[in-house]
């Protein structure tokens, strides 16, 4: 009754934020991300009768707080009447810093989860349970270019383009690795309830998805960079005309997008996305990667660099 699963985070280039039910965590709005590869999340789970309560432990350190969404998820996949369970988990990046660190979280423990129960694989099913625990987790069940779609009871996720069809580079610059002020779950709400422009914002996110997709169809780079740097925009600012105010940015992450503005000025193939916290990241062809970290990497603030290809989703590596 043990499975050790492994998940990449995903970066949204068309984002969720709100959601249509709050009590089933079904997103307002579709939504198009990137998996990645080269960051990552191991979750070990092991139910048994002999475990005498639930256990978590992250990067080798027991969690003594509360973890209610971890056993609500382990609730939803093995049933309430369920043993026990050890959770061990391990993440080679920053985690609730807006580095998308609960999409491959949830994702991983759903498939532990489910491979240590020896039910079957089950991409729709599993996207299911991991979204309803974090949204942007459901898209981290495939690898490459994925659609989220909201469908009548739940979401579908699809994959529009293999990791290696349209080879991006991702180069994420780190200007804080505290943990996020506020949740995205927690700061989806407020800017439904406050935000002026929610309303706007909910409405042209099916022109976005639109015109996202038929850039990752055609492969037209600048079209993608347009739309992604746009629909990022509008988010962040629903995020800032929420009352309060919700701003997850810094002086250094302003200042990388002055750089990749200039970049662009310059001819070079790269845009930005920011998702709920501080980071930067940048998506570029593979010819313009060098010169995108150089560029990051000497911005004042920026603490370090991670760059990733896009990655082919999760595996379960180990299932005794
Ligand atoms: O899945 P959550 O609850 O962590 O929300 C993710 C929200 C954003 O990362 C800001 C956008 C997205 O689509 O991933």
């Amino acid at each position: 009754m043990q499975a050790i699963a492994r998940s990449c985070p995903n970066i949204a280039l068309i984002k969720y934020w709100g959601k249509r039910d709050t009590a089933r965590n079904l997103p307002a709005v579709d939504s198009l991300s990137l998996t990645l590869d080269s960051l990552w999340t191991t979750m070990d789970v092991k139910f048994s009768p002999e475990i005498l309560q639930d256990e978590l432990i992250i990067n080798d350190l027991q969690q003594n707080n509360e973890f209610s969404r971890v056993k609500n998820c382990l609730d939803m996949v093995a049933g309430k009447n369920r043993n026990f369970a050890k959770i061990k988990s391990s993440c080679n990046f920053p985690m609730s810093a807006g580095l998308a660190s609960s999409s491959s979280s949830f994702s991983a423990l759903v498939i532990a989860a489910n491979s240590a129960l020896r039910k079957e694989w089950n991409t729709h099913l599993f996207a299911n349970q991991a979204g309803a625990i974090s949204g942007s987790a459901a898209r981290s069940l495939l690898g490459g270019i994925v659609e989220l779609e909201n469908v009548y009871n739940g979401v579908r996720i699809q994959q529009l383009s293999k990791p290696n069809r349209w080879p991006l580079k991702v180069i994420i610059a780190i200007t804080d690795t505290k943990k996020k002020a506020i949740s995205s779950s927690d700061a989806m709400k407020l800017s439904a309830r406050t935000s002026p422009f929610y309303a706007s914002w909910i409405k042209d996110q099916t022109f976005d998805m639109k015109e996202a997709k038929t850039a990752v169809v055609d492969q037209d780079f600048e079209k993608l960079a347009v739309i992604s740097e746009h629909n990022c925009l509008k988010m962040h600012s629903v995020m800032w005309t929420s009352r309060p105010s919700i701003v997850y940015w810094n002086s250094a992450t302003i200042n990388c997008m002055h750089a990749i503005r200039n970049l662009q000025k310059k001819g070079e193939a790269v845009f930005f996305t920011i998702d709920a916290g501080p980071q930067i990241k940048a998506i570029c062809m593979p010819e313009n990667e060098d010169l995108v970290e150089k560029s990051l990497s000497e911005i004042v603030g920026v603490k370090s660099i991670m760059k990733s290809d896009l990655g082919s989703g999760p595996s379960v590596d180990i299932n005794i």
